[in-house]
C-alpha cells in the first residue's frame, strides 16, 4: 500500500537523518535545562542545542532494557556518545507506569517469567546490580548511566501492553483499541513525568509511538 510505502521512506528518512547526525558528531551536551528561543532549542547560556537521539528500546515482554545481558550500562551508555549521538530515545510500555505489580517485579523475576534464564545470566555477568532491581528502578538506572555521559533522554511511550512494536491490529495501536485505554494512558504519562521530573538529563516525552491500525482516520487528519 501506499501509505505503508510512505511509512517505510519516511523512516528510512529518518535513519539516514539520524545516521547523518551521528557523522557530524554533534557536540556533547551537558545535563542542563533546554528551554526554547524562537525556533530553536537551548542551553542556559542561550546556544542552540541539536538533540542527535538513538533508539534504545525498554518496551518488549520483559520490560528490561535490551543489551544489559550483554555489556555494562556504562559501556552501551559510552557508545552511544562514541557513535555521536547525544541522546536516547529510550521506550517504555505505559503499564511499567500504571501496573505496581508489574513495575516492582525486578529483573531477575521479569526474565525468568519470560524464560530468560541466559539474559538473566548475562545481567548477572555484566550488570550485576541491576538484577534484583524492580523494573521501574532498572529505567531510572539505565537514565542515571546515561546522564552520567552526559547523555539526554527522550522517554518515549511505544506501547501500553509490553511486547514487540508494531502491529496493525496488535490491540495497541490507536486510541481506544483492546489495549489502549486513553485514561490509563493519560495516568500513565503524568506518572512518567513525576517520578523522572528532578532527573536533569531527562529532557523530553515522546506521547506514544505510530498511531495505526483499522481504526486510525488518517483522512481526518489531512495525512
Ligand atoms: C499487571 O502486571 C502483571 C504482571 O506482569 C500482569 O500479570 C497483569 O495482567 C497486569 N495487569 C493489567 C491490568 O494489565
Amino acid at each position: 500500500m501506499l501509505r505503508t510505502s510512505a511509512r517505510r521512506a519516511a523512516l528510512c528518512l529518518l535513519v539516514v537523518v539520524l545516521l547523518a547526525a551521528g557523522h557530524r558528531e554533534p557536540p556533547r551536551a551537558a545535563a542542563v535545562t533546554l528551554s526554547t528561543s524562537s525556533r530553536w532549542v537551548v542551553d542556559p547560556a542561550g546556544r542552540r542545542v541539536k538533540l542527535a537521539c538513538v533508539n534504545w528500546p525498554s518496551h518488549l515482554e520483559p520490560v528490561v532494557t535490551e543489551g544489559l545481558g550483554r555489556q555494562p550500562v556504562g559501556a552501551i551508555a559510552g557508545m552511544v556518545v562514541s557513535l555521536g549521538f547525544n541522546c536516547v530515545r529510550l521506550t517504555y510500555p505505559i503499564a511499567l507506569a500504571t501496573n505496581a505489580s508489574l513495575s516492582s517485579l525486578t529483573v531477575r523475576q521479569s526474565l525468568l517469567a519470560h524464560g530468560l534464564a541466559e539474559t538473566a545470566g548475562g545481567v548477572e555477568v555484566n550488570n550485576p546490580g541491576f538484577l534484583d532491581l524492580t523494573l521501574m528502578d532498572s529505567l531510572k538506572a539505565v537514565v542515571n548511566a546515561l546522564g552520567e555521559k552526559d547523555v539526554l533522554v527522550i522517554l518515549d511511550n511505544h506501547v501500553s501492553k509490553p511486547g514487540w512494536c508494531c502491529g496493525n491490529d496488535d490491540g495497541n495501536g490507536f486510541f481506544g483499541d483492546r489495549d489502549f485505554d486513553t485514561d490509563v494512558w493519560v495516568d500513565g504519562l503524568g506518572n512518567m513525568a513525576t517520578i523522572f521530573a528532578d532527573v536533569p538529563n531527562v529532557v523530553g516525552m515522546s506521547l506514544r509511538n505510530e498511531l495505526r491500525g483499522p481504526r486510525q482516520n488518517p483522512e481526518d487528519w489531512y495525512t
